[in-house]
């Protein structure tokens, strides 16, 4: 990779000279001036086609952002990730993921070890251990078999598994509800305990650490309900966990046979592969999962060994690189027309933004660029009616990326028709637009409010089915985005420093808000700033009352 800095490359002012000369060029033209433009700016890879042409690159803005990518030093990027090089520089451990979805004989190597006999171990436990519970082997407490399943786990413990199960909930034994709680606020526990049955649920604790404060909290809510109820004993035929932290779990009381480890080479927000998707393979069965895994594995080899240039994460990373830098375009806006997918923005939330929101390069230098943009997004046509006026007419430029599954759960029914009518007619307004001059018969006064500049670029992803199998090509394929973005920007893609201040300052405030009066609280208040000294006394004026 070149040492010189990201904007003094000439591959990045290439770009920089070539987003000038289309900066005149309108989506509609470049549209009438091929007829082959979509044949040219799309691809297909198994059950995943991918169109990109209505975006604002012609034919060899791709040739100049794949150089970018060459320069940035991104084949060498993947290949050390593949191979298990510590990539994730300032936890000084190895970014291994894709050995989670490694269905091969391959071995995957840290330190010269290879992984893999410890994670088909794992995987062979959580076979056995729901293939229990799901067949009423693995009776509670009081001899019932399980109904009920819990996850309780926060961020990358809750997130990834909440959307898979919800995606997968086709596949999920009806008689077997699941649920997932990730708020400190007990409202949200209490709402999923009002409708269970303790001597029928099974809570999975899902933390990598097993330290992360509203995960434990709610994990102790948990336990203290349930031995309520039942008693001390019954912990062990009604939790389970997935952590790094396997004392730790053990310590809580949950029975060795329930704890699944995970290995510190796995983030977080990558961690649906590992045991963390427990709670999806006690709902959907553990085939289902392994075809999840399947896809993932697929997106893993498609991306390791094509060359950059046909290569789907890097060209659609190369695509929002393009926007975020050269566009100045602050966001992204994602949109799955399918019921099923309507979680997976607030995965890619996570995923997205914790990995490339940073400041800072590799190397400690502050970046010269932009990083990760804001990741938004909702189902559609829902969002049409919310947030897609911004949009259309708003002078910043979002672009959005459309995700489509020919198959809806009925088949290909009217509702299907209706939705994908939706889609592909906003995929076409967001790139048409509409002149002024189109609109003779509106009120001149009227015109300037009803016009569409149009030029605002989408990405279509239409998906053959939503099986596990395009489920798990679908998110790898953003993962794979996400880091190829992040060795364009030069950012460490797989820590979350930013997260750290709040959770310790929040740890400080807590002596202060337990405290019963605002009198004996005043005392540590006073070395914070007046604001959150006063409205933290509000709330204890307001609990003293109480
Ligand atoms: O606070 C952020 C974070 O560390 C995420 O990266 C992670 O997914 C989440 O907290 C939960 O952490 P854990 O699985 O260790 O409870």
């Amino acid at each position: 990779m070149s040492s010189s800095p990201l904007t003094t490359l000439p591959a990045w002012q290439a770009l920089q000279t070539h987003a000038a000369a289309l900066s005149g060029l309108h989506l509609r033209d470049l549209f009438a001036a091929d007829p082959d433009r979509f044949a040219r700016l799309s691809f297909s890879f198994g059950p995943i086609r991918a169109d990109y042409s209505k975006n604002r690159i012609m034919p060899e803005t791709l040739g100049l952002l794949a150089e970018l990518a060459r320069v940035r030093g991104v084949e060498e990027g993947r290949a050390a990730m593949f191979a298990g090089e510590r990539i994730n520089t300032t936890e000084n451990r190895a970014v291994l993921h894709v050995a989670l979805r490694n269905r091969e004989e391959r071995a995957m190597m840290v330190d010269g070890v290879d992984v893999m006999p410890d994670v088909r171990a794992t995987r062979a436990r959580l076979k056995t251990f729901s293939d229990a519970v799901r067949s009423g082997q693995w009776k509670g407490a009081t001899g019932k078999v399980i109904r009920h399943i819990v996850n309780i786990g926060i961020g990358g413990s809750h997130l990834g598994p909440m959307f898979v199960a919800d995606a997968l909930k086709d596949f999920q034994n009806p008689g077997l509800s699941v649920a997932f709680v990730s708020n400190p606020d007990r409202a949200q526990l209490d709402e999923v305990l009002a409708h269970i049955e303790p001597g029928e649920t099974l809570f999975v604790i899902c933390s990598k650490t097993f330290t992360t404060a509203e995960t434990t909290a709610n994990a102790s809510a948990a336990r203290a309900w349930l031995t309520a109820r039942l008693g001390e004993g019954a912990v062990a035929k009604h939790f389970a966990a997935v952590s790094t932290n396997v004392e730790a779990a053990q310590k809580f009381g949950i029975h060795a046979d329930a704890v699944f480890p995970m290995w510190d080479w796995v983030g977080g927000r990558y961690s649906i592969w590992s045991a963390i998707g427990l709670s999806v393979i006690l709902a959907c069965g553990y085939d289902t999962f392994d075809q999840l895994l399947a896809g993932a594995e697929a997106m893993d080899r498609h991306f390791e060994t094509t060359s950059l240039g046909a290569n789907l994460p890097v060209i659609l990373a190369l695509i929002g690189v393009w926007y975020t830098d050269f566009f100045d375009a602050p966001a992204v806006a994602v949109m799955p027309y399918d019921h099923r997918l309507k979680l997976f923005p607030f995965h890619l939330q996570q995923l997205d933004m914790e990995s490339n929101g940073k400041g800072v390069t590799k190397d400690g230098a502050p970046v010269e660029t932009k990083t990760g943009p804001i990741i938004f997004g909702g189902g559609g046509s829902d969002s049409q009616h919310s947030f897609f006026q911004l949009l259309h007419q708003s002078p910043r430029l979002i672009p959005c990326d459309f995700i489509i599954a020919l198959k809806g759960a009925d088949g290909a029914g009217p509702s299907r028709d209706l939705l994908m009518a939706n889609a592909l007619a906003q995929t076409e307004a967001l790139m048409k637009g509409r002149a002024a001059a189109d609109l003779t018969a509106t009120p001149e006064a009227l015109r300037p409010h009803r016009e569409f500049t149009g030029n605002r670029p989408s990405n279509t992803l239409l998906l053959d089915e939503i099986s596990p199998y395009v489920l798990g090509m679908l998110i790898a394929l953003y993962e794979h985005k996400v880091f190829v973005q992040g060795l364009i920007w030069g950012v460490n893609s797989f820590d979350q420093w930013g997260v750290e201040l709040g959770k310790e300052l929040a740890k400080s405030l807590m002596p202060a808000l337990t405290e019963k009066g605002p009198a004996a609280a005043e005392g540590i208040l006073q070395s914070r700033d007046s604001s959150t000294a006063g409205l933290a006394l509000a709330y204890l004026q307001v609990k003293a009352q109480l």
